[in-house]
């Protein structure tokens, strides 16, 4: 099928935006005809200057005619309509490509999991099946196999225990702003007070303050800022939340396992703005010497960046605030641990809008194009 016509649903939420800045700079745009479509700007001219690209107007993303006359759709909208408009469009006859950001499609039998770095052969074992469905994975899913694809494409890893510090961003971009408000809301409960404070008056006040209900709590619930919020997502099975079991469920998606490797941890929320980070113990399958390990880990793919377990380069290298924004994969910490040679301790964080998000999502459309 010859690519030529592309819809673009939900371009300017957050990953959308993410994805457009990145489509811009790899030059995406020159590949084809885009279309953007919108549920609220339907009719308008959209000039397109800061992605250099005149899109002409903006089509409804609920006129099911004009969808149908993509040849793929490139959906950041969310599950709602994900739900809603690609069984339509189906029903109707369509047959084009469907590439979506939202988890709702993630696990049904004829979608992949885009991540081609680590899974490009079940990528095109997917397309020469005919199948049309490309969604992107969970975030801390993706930055995880990114990180350690070294040691699994080699089959070393018996199962992995992954402790996660998500990101505002993760929960959406309402919940990024609101960790903002937070921490200004609290600032300015300070000084107001307009006293000076010995450290542990400034803690007491802080603390009465992230436990006012007045704090801006409107999309977290409680105050991130300050804080931490150990539960992501719903309620699951066997006392996990659901973004737990993705780790499971969709790490042995992706790489499409026979056996499945046991992945199982405790995801967090922490107060910063758009890098997941997580801790990782892996039980290896085989007592391997370290230099021979960081070998593997670091030649895997050209994002990943492994920081020696050294105190300085771990702290300007290996954090959000030196990673965010960028599509470097960090990777440190790496070392043999006291439970046995067979156990290794890694922590890993990138950008949850990059790789978590929008970087998958454009890479699909190049290799449809390809
Ligand atoms: N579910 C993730 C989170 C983000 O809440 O951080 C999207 O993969």
């Amino acid at each position: 099928m010859q690519i030529k016509k592309i819809g673009i649903v939900g371009w300017r939420g957050m990953v959308g935006q993410v994805l457009m800045e990145r489509m811009q700079a790899e030059n995406d745009f020159a590949l084809g005809d885009y279309t953007l479509f919108s549920a609220s700007a339907t009719g308008q001219s959209f000039d397109g200057k800061m992605y250099g690209r005149d899109f002409g107007k903006i089509l409804d993303a609920a006129d099911i005619n004009a969808l149908k006359k993509m040849d793929v759709i490139l959906t950041c909208q969310g599950g709602d309509y994900s739900k809603q408009y690609y069984p339509l469009l189906k029903r109707q006859g369509w047959h084009g490509y469907w590439i979506d950001a939202a988890s709702a499609l993630r696990m049904e039998k004829d979608s992949t999991i885009i991540l081609d770095p680590v899974n490009m052969h079940v990528i095109k074992q997917a397309l020469q099946r005919g199948e049309k469905t490309f969604v992107g994975g969970n975030c801390t899913v993706s930055l995880m196999l990114m990180a350690i694809q070294g040691l699994l494409k080699e089959g070393l890893v018996e199962w992995i225990s992954t402790m996660t510090y998500q990101a505002a961003s993760g929960a959406g971009a309402k919940n990024m702003e609101e960790l903002v408000a937070q921490y200004d809301w609290v600032g300015r409960g300070i000084q107001k007070l307009n006293t000076a404070q010995s450290a542990l008056e400034l803690e007491k006040n802080v603390t009465s303050l992230i436990r006012a209900n007045q704090i801006p709590h409107d999309h977290f619930g409680y105050s991130l800022a300050y804080s931490l919020l150990p539960w992501i997502d719903s309620e699951y099975e066997m006392g996990q939340s659901r973004e737990e079991w993705k780790g499971f469920a969709e790490t042995n998606k992706i790489l499409q396992t026979t056996r499945p490797i046991p992945v199982d941890g405790t995801c967090v929320r922490v107060g910063v703005l758009r890098c997941h980070s997580q801790g990782l113990t892996i039980k290896m399958k085989q007592d391997i010497p370290l230099p021979e390990i960081e070998g593997m880990l670091k030649e895997a793919n050209s994002w990943v960046k492994l920081v020696s377990n050294k105190k300085d380069v771990t702290l300007t290298q290996l954090t959000p605030a030196a990673i965010s924004g960028t599509l470097t994969i960090g990777l440190g910490r790496v070392r043999k641990m006291r439970l046995g040679e067979s156990f290794l301790n890694a922590f890993t964080l990138g950008d949850q809008l990059l790789w978590g998000a929008a970087e998958p999502l454009r890479r699909m459309l190049r290799i449809l194009f390809e």
